[in-house]
């Protein structure tokens, strides 16, 4: 079972971790099955399942809803981390505190809220209060608008400096693990190599001490979403039309249901 303190291990070991996102209790069984060390129940699942067009869509209880149907998928041993969503770490400590707790009492083993400017005495205080915390920083997707896209953080040596000078923030606030996502791979090595913590990349080269995909992307289920750092490792959009279709020309067909699809009077 993975446990907070096997991220610490991993880190000291040299030995690398493998997040995935997750949203639902069937994936979750799935991945149950596998050698996955923890699931991070994104706000992603706002565009990946809810079809919004950024992260903005998700909200607290959408966010406790898909916790626990993951945590009733993965079962009692699973490490989940579930993403604060937009502006819920920004109306105050106590709503701030209630959102953790929801999260937490869905099933959760911690939580992940992004970026560091404002936030620090936050992630303390929620540290504080035995919640473990994952910090997010490069591409934030709820700063979307105000990055001015979906676009590749920290080039330049000021952007450098600032991406750097967050991550050492983000630990001194006591953060278990930092989630780096789109930033030049020897950005994310240089800041992998500063800190103590795991770094979990996205987008951010191998150098990381882990990685975590998008789920829906890494099975290619999404023909719209292509971005270059997700490799592919199944096509079951192709897969889910086909099945479609052929289910489609089979009712047509009058070929399904079979006999043996359907009941008799006795049998
Ligand atoms: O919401 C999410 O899925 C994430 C990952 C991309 C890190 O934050």
């Amino acid at each position: 079972m993975t446990t907070l303190r096997r991220f610490a291990e991993a880190k000291s070991l040299g030995q690398k971790l493998a997040l995935i996102t997750c949203y639902d209790a069937l994936m979750a069984r799935l991945i149950a099955k596998t050698s996955i060390d923890a699931v991070l129940v994104g706000d992603s699942v706002a565009m990946t399942v809810h079809g919004f067009t950024d992260t903005l869509g998700a909200d607290v209880p959408m966010m406790v809803s898909h916790t626990a149907a993951v945590r009733r998928g993965l079962g009692s041993g699973g490490f989940i981390v579930a993403d604060l969503p937009f502006l819920s770490h920004r109306r105050g400590r106590s709503a701030l505190m209630r959102a953790v707790e929801r999260l937490m009492r869905a099933g959760a083993n911690a939580i992940k809220l992004e970026g560091v400017h404002g936030s620090d005495s936050d992630i303390q205080y929620v540290v504080r209060s035995g919640v473990p915390v994952m910090g997010h920083i490069g591409l934030t997707p709820q700063h979307v608008h105000a990055l001015g896209g979906f676009c590749v953080q920290g080039r330049g040596p000021v952007a450098e400096a600032s991406l750097h000078d967050q991550a050492l923030r983000l630990q001194d606030c006591g953060v278990f693990s930092l989630v780096i996502e789109c930033v030049p791979r020897d950005l994310a090595g240089s800041i992998t190599r500063a800190l103590t913590v795991p770094t979990i990349g996205i987008g951010a080269g191998s150098a990381c001490d882990g990685q975590v995909l998008v789920i829906t992307d890494m099975l290619g289920l999404d023909k719209n979403f292509e971005p270059r750092f997700v490799r592919r490792y199944a096509d079951h959009a192709q897969g889910v039309s086909a099945a479609l279709e052929a289910y489609a020309a089979d009712v047509r067909a009058a070929a399904f249901p079979s006999t043996d699809e359907s009941f008799g009077a006795d049998t």
